[in-house]
């Protein structure tokens, strides 16, 4: 609980959630933190709160820097609540009338959240803001991943703090990329293919633009997770990779079943795409948390989806990922649906029509079984697989 010294003069004080398990639907198994950072030069600056609940830890971690009431000025960088919640508490004890520094969008949704009474100060792209002998520069990301959303470059000391960009939900006794290495990629990947994928063509625009600005930058410090100041550039082009959205070359079988019959056509399917040389794996939508399966879809050339028909619909499992999925705008895709049915079977076509709908190009008219699937139906399930593996191996 003590704040960190990143670089002379320059703290983070945000708060560590080791037990959040679930953030707004994502499951974050090793929970996260909240960054926040206070640059202390001739005006005292701090950049995004806590979430409203750790505003206490917030605060202490600042006291043991400077009496919080020194602090002359906020930067919201987001108007996410992981970021703001904390910010009328912290008006509260530093004084309401302090600067608060956001972008144009960021006044209108901050405005949304909170009371009047806050002294809100609308910053442009591009605009400086002089602490002294530092000085902050803010940069517009709208929709990276709010309207609001904006970078702080710190030019003197070279920081970007990075709101949720580069961010990864991770709590651990690292603190930094050099401590932790390789372990962290998977995490900002999981955070990439959840928050940010739909916005891959404006995270490609942002990064060119930035990489166009020359901008040296020996840290970057995003709002969650670790910070990057051994290698800051591996997670720009790790990120820079991602928005090409160019897919592994295996395939994932997403599905549900009620009585093991879309199972048992979902393990045939795998066995069929194996046996064409394809990496391929079966991820039951009950057993696997929809976060998961995204970051499985999203290194996934092929997404091939069981659902049983309930009620002359989708299971409603595979109508959460399927909705969840779409809005996500996934690219480069291909896709198939099959599905185990007792009377009426609307499911597999259900299924079709929104991977359709989701841009995926199908390789195959759904698949369906009548109740339990015999050695016959298994076969065509098997052969189903094959025929998409070698559709696969041509795309
Ligand atoms: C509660 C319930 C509702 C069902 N509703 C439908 C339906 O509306 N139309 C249909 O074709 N089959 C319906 N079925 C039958 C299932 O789709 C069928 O049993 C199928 O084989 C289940 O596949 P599974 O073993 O993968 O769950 C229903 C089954 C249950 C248990
Ligand atoms: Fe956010
Ligand atoms: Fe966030």
């Amino acid at each position: 609980m003590r704040p960190i010294e990143i670089a002379k003069g320059i703290y983070e004080v945000g708060a560590v959630d080791w037990n959040v398990r679930d953030f707004h639907g994502y499951s974050t198994e090793k929970g996260s933190t909240y960054n926040a950072f206070l640059i202390v030069d001739e005006k005292i600056a701090l950049i995004d709160t806590v979430k409203k609940e750790f505003v206490g830890e917030l605060l202490r971690k600042v006291s043991k820097i400077v009496d919080p009431k020194k602090i002359d000025l906020v930067i919201s960088n987001h108007t996410e609540m992981d970021h703001s919640g904390g910010l009328p508490a912290v008006m509260e004890a530093i004084g309401k009338d302090k600067p608060i520094y956001c972008s144009k969008m960021g006044l209108k949704d901050l405005s949304r959240h909170f009371a009047p009474g806050l002294n809100y100060c609308p910053v442009e792209d591009g605009e400086e803001l002089s602490l002294g002998q530092r000085t902050v520069k803010f940069m517009e990301t709208r929709m990276v991943h709010w309207p609001d959303s904006m970078f702080s470059y710190l030019v003197e000391d070279q920081i970007l703090f990075s709101s949720d960009g580069f961010g990864q939900h991770y709590a651990g006794p690292e603190r930094f990329d050099d401590e932790i290495g390789d372990a962290i990629m998977p995490f900002a990947k999981k955070y990439f293919a959840n928050i940010l994928w739909l916005y891959a063509p404006l995270i490609k625009n942002l990064i060119d633009k930035v990489v166009k600005m020359n901008l040296p930058i020996k840290m970057i410090c995003p709002d969650h997770g670790i910070m990057w100041r051994q290698d800051p550039l591996k997670i720009v082009a790790a990120y820079q990779e991602w928005c090409r959205q160019e897919p592994g070359d295996q395939a994932l079988v997403i599905y549900d079943t009620m009585w093991h019959s879309t199972e048992a056509m979902a393990e045939a399917i795998v066995a069929g795409l194996q046996a064409e040389g394809i990496r391929a794996e079966p991820m039951n939508a009950r057993n696997t948390h929809r976060s998961d399966i995204i970051t499985a879809a999203f290194d996934a050339k092929a997404l091939i989806v069981g659902s049983p028909t309930l009620n002359n619909g989708l299971f409603p499992t595979l109508a959460d990922v399927l909705t969840y999925l779409k809005g996500l705008k996934p690219k480069n895709r291909l896709g198939a649906a099959f599905g185990s049915y007792g009377w009426s079977g609307e499911a597999p076509k259900l299924v079709h029509d929104e991977l359709v709908a989701m841009g995926c190009r199908m390789v195959e008219d759904p698949l369906k079984v009548l109740f339990v699937p015999d050695e016959a139906a298994l076969e065509a399930c098997f052969e189903y697989g094959r025929r998409i593996g070698q559709t696969m191996q041509q795309a």
